[in-house]
């Protein structure tokens, strides 16, 4: 492929045009997108509560790859590629499950939690076989700020060098994050580019500007402190809210337990989000994966502490669910359709010398990160 296709005129930061409209769309540029960031990036996996008990997995899926992360008799976290060593069916079906050993469906090849092959039938008839050569094909497992991530590129960086800083600051956020637990998970299938999902999310110049959910979202955000800040390949939005503030979503403020008072998204490279809602008694996963060039999945998940839900947390699941949330996904779908526009190609990034909230320079971030991974990849 000409790296011409990678071409981004005018993208110096003070003055920047917008990513040209094709690298929403393109399906070169998503196919070195799947190649040079989403199979080497770290993904994320699942709470360690999730997965507790010895036998317990969950399954996620990378385009064309999917990855079993389970939890093993000697009680530590391993991750598999979900493919049979045998004749290659896709081992699991399931999001999650609870075994004691993984059997093929096909012929019934059994692996054990530890990945190693232990029953093969009819394999005493074959000469010189190895079971001990069959087994899964493991992946790079991590435990990062409460959460176990994968990546299916063996020599990737570690998370703590490719995020310096991160681990700290959200366990800073979150210091009871090893007791919390899921409560539930939505998935979502948006016909968008993943980029226009994660550009929507990480700027608040459309905060005070789209729909009335966003605009109560401005009520409460003190604009002169919820600044996005950019960290390399990690990056943060977000802040404290108005002083002088004593209900959120029509509830009072501060009678219930809650996680932070600080309004928070803080992202990894690609696409991967967690984030707090002020006063909420939750954690909160926003997590992008690109199953096309014009086609995303997205899977929301709400983690809390071992206790019954607060007024303000239900309160903020709605206003979020039922609000803020379809607000977006209107605004990213005739984004979507717009950048197809024969009228469109490149924009302006709103970037103000103070790097204000409503400034877009973790858009532009975001976009430079992208451009890098492309051309640096071989
Ligand atoms: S493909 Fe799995 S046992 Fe044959
Ligand atoms: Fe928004």
């Amino acid at each position: 492929m000409t790296q011409e296709i990678f071409d981004w005129p005018n993208r110096e930061l003070e003055a920047a045009q917008t990513l040209p409209s094709r690298y929403f769309f393109d399906p070169a540029i998503f196919d070195a997108e799947k190649r040079a960031i989403f199979y080497k990036a770290w993904h994320f996996a699942c709470h360690p509560n999730e997965i507790e008990e010895p036998g317990q997995f969950v399954v996620v899926d990378i385009f064309d790859q999917s990855v079993i992360i389970v939890r093993g008799r000697d009680g530590e976290i391993r991750a598999f590629h979900n493919v049979c060593q045998h004749r290659g069916n896709r081992l699991v079906t399931e999001r999650r499950g609870h075994v004691r050993t993984f059997v093929c469906a096909y012929h019934a090849w059994t692996y054990g939690l530890g990945g190693e092959l232990r029953g093969a039938p009819r394999t005493e008839r074959l000469e010189g076989f190895d079971k001990s050569k069959f087994g899964l094909k493991a992946v790079r497992v991590e435990y990062f700020a409460g959460f176990v991530y994968f990546n299916l590129y063996e020599d990737a960086a570690p998370m703590t060098n490719l995020f310096p800083g991160a681990e700290a600051y959200f366990l800073d956020l979150c210091p009871d994050i090893k007791d919390m637990r899921l409560d539930s998970e939505e998935d979502m299938v948006v016909p968008v580019n993943w980029k226009v999902i994660v550009d929507n999310a990480i700027e608040s110049y459309h905060v005070m500007l789209s729909g009335p959910c966003h605009k109560e979202l401005a009520d409460f955000l003190d604009f002169e402190k919820d600044l996005p800040i950019c960290r390399g390949n990690w990056w943060t939005l977000g802040g404290p809210v108005k002083p002088g503030l004593d209900k959120m979503f029509g509830v009072p403020i501060g009678d219930e337990p809650y996680q932070t008072e600080t309004y928070m998204n803080w992202w990894l490279f690609p696409a991967t989000c967690l984030y707090f809602v002020p006063y909420t008694d939750l954690v909160s996963t926003f997590l992008i994966i690109p199953t096309g060039p014009e086609e995303t999945f997205v899977r929301f998940g709400y983690y809390t502490p071992n206790r019954p839900e607060t007024k303000i947390t239900s309160a903020c699941k709605d206003w979020m669910n039922g609000g803020l949330g379809p607000e977006d996904i209107e605004l990213n779908l005739t984004v979507q359709k717009g950048l197809k526009s024969f009228g469109f190609d490149q924009g302006r990034y709103m970037i103000d010398a103070e790097r204000s909230a409503e400034s877009e320079h973790a858009v532009h971030h975001f976009h430079n990160l992208v451009h890098g991974a492309l051309t640096s990849h071989q």
